[in-house]
């Protein structure tokens, strides 16, 4: 028999890029292998965004592009999933304007990948399933996984802070946590297959077992992956500051695994908009939550974040209270965005929009701020060793390798293929604003 193979597009954040992790796993276990090209692909899937409006349109975009592929190859699936899969509109408008799309589902009912496609395939008809809320947890799901020493492990799902910008606690349903012999099970799994690094993921990692009644919270996950041997690297995302807790930040000072790095959304630096946005701390709480990371590591951590800009209501007084806290904590990077309103969350019907220009000029100048404390942040690493891992060939050039520091800097060098996967030390010789440049120092395989 010929082989079968899969190809998958994925828009947003880590959660999908796991998601789509697993469907290549599941999807791996039927058989299919990764196309070497789109348009070899038997199974094509669009993994989607909801986040912000661009997210949409470049789905749309994607989609109408396949059209063609899919009409020129007979018995080809294209399948739709993810976020905005979702949303009742949405599925309308795909039965209405994409009706050749075979195959829906979203965000709950990823496990059931095969069965969908061995119903689409026996009786060759299209399948919308969408499950409106979750149903448990679906533990052992198989995951083909992007690198062999890094490795992604969900430890919640859902939000319940109904940010009142934000659409995920609809697209993902209430918060709900696994539970914690089945996270240091899959993790002492992943270091005894070679993974150096973890990335705890949630959408609150903060609330992890609160909701379930658990007896363990996030900052004692963290003691017991800690001990987990072959781990070296942990990492998590995403922590919302209202519930950071002192116990987090003492782990910082306990844990030698614990990266040095925390990403700490903030999305406004005004009280006002802060309220508005229904984030539940204020300005002066999150620069304390600074000072008490900054102590707990001696100044080391590294602090990245959220901003939005733009949000309806906000005065030119308001951005400028965002600046200066810019100033004050003096990020080394952030996600920043333009306020996009999402049909059926609160604010997108807030009567006080701000007009695209003024977003995007406030937007210009935020970035500006950003890019004087990051180069700033930078040029402190010059003449330091860090330990980096080294994730593969850089992108731009092919005969440089890149990785990345423990406190998340991009790092590019000079090195050798055997070093990839591995924690190598390295001298950093300059900083630019996005990464660092550096040279490998003397180094012995058998480390
Ligand atoms: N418009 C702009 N940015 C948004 N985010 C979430 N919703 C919106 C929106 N409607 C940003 C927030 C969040 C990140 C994942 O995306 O900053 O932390
Ligand atoms: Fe969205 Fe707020 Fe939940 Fe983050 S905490 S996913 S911004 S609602």
């Amino acid at each position: 028999m010929r082989e079968k193979f899969y190809h998958i597009m994925t828009f947003g954040c880590q959660m999908n890029e796991h998601d789509s992790e697993i469907m290549a796993g599941l999807l791996e276990n039927m058989g299919y292998r990764e196309a070497p090209k789109r348009s070899d692909a038997d199974i094509i899937l669009i993994n989607t965004c909801s986040i912000r409006e661009n997210a949409d349109k470049r789905f749309f975009g994607s989609l109408g592009q396949l059209k063609r592929l899919h009409r020129e190859k007979p018995g080809m699936i294209v399948g739709v999933c993810g976020c905005m899969m979702q949303q009742e509109h949405i599925i309308d408008a795909i039965k209405k304007k994409y009706s050749w799309v075979d195959l829906v589902f979203g965000t709950h009912n990823i496990h059931e990948l095969p069965e969908l496609i061995t119903q689409i395939l026996n009786e060759r008809q299209k399948v919308v399933s969408v499950w409106q809320e979750h149903r448990g947890i679906f533990e052992g799901l198989p995951a083909k996984r992007r690198y062999p020493f890094k490795a992604f492990v969900n430890i919640t799902y859902g939000c319940n802070n109904f940010c009142t910008y934000c659409i995920v606690p609809y697209t993902r349903g209430r918060e709900r946590s696994r539970r914690p012999e089945d996270i240091l099970k899959e993790i002492r799994e992943l270091a005894d297959s070679g993974v150096r690094e973890v990335m705890l993921l949630g959408q609150n990692v903060n609330s992890y077992g609160l909701a379930d009644g658990f007896d363990m919270d996030f900052a004692d996950l963290i003691y017991a992956v800690n001990e987990i041997e072959g781990i070296e690297r942990i990492r998590f995302m995403t922590s919302h500051p209202k519930d950071l807790s002192d116990k987090l930040i003492g782990a910082y000072r306990d844990c030698e695994k614990l990266a040095c790095h925390i990403h700490l959304p903030v999305q406004a630096g005004s009280d006002r908009v802060l309220k508005r946005m229904n984030r539940k701390y204020t300005r002066g709480s999150y620069l304390e939550l600074i000072r008490k990371l900054r102590e707990a590591t001696e100044g080391r951590i590294a602090i990245t974040t959220d901003i939005i800009v733009g949000f309806p209501g906000e005065t030119e007084e308001d951005f400028r209270e965002t600046l200066s806290l810019m100033e004050e904590v003096k990020y080394d990077s952030a996600f920043t965005f333009l306020y996009s309103p999402r049909p059926g969350t609160p604010a997108a019907e807030y009567e006080d929009q701000i007009p695209e220009p003024v977003k995007h000029d406030r937007f210009e100048r935020m970035r500006e701020i950003l890019d004087e404390g990051m180069a700033e942040n930078n040029a402190v690493y010059e003449g330091r060793i860090e330990k980096v891992l080294v994730e593969g060939p850089s992108r731009k050039n092919r005969k440089t390798l890149t990785g990345r520091t423990e406190s998340m800097k991009i790092v590019n060098f000079e090195g050798r293929p055997e070093m990839i996967g591995q924690i190598v030390p390295v001298r950093i010789t300059e900083a630019k604003t996005y990464s660092l440049v550096g040279e490998v120092m003397e180094w012995d395989t058998r480390q």
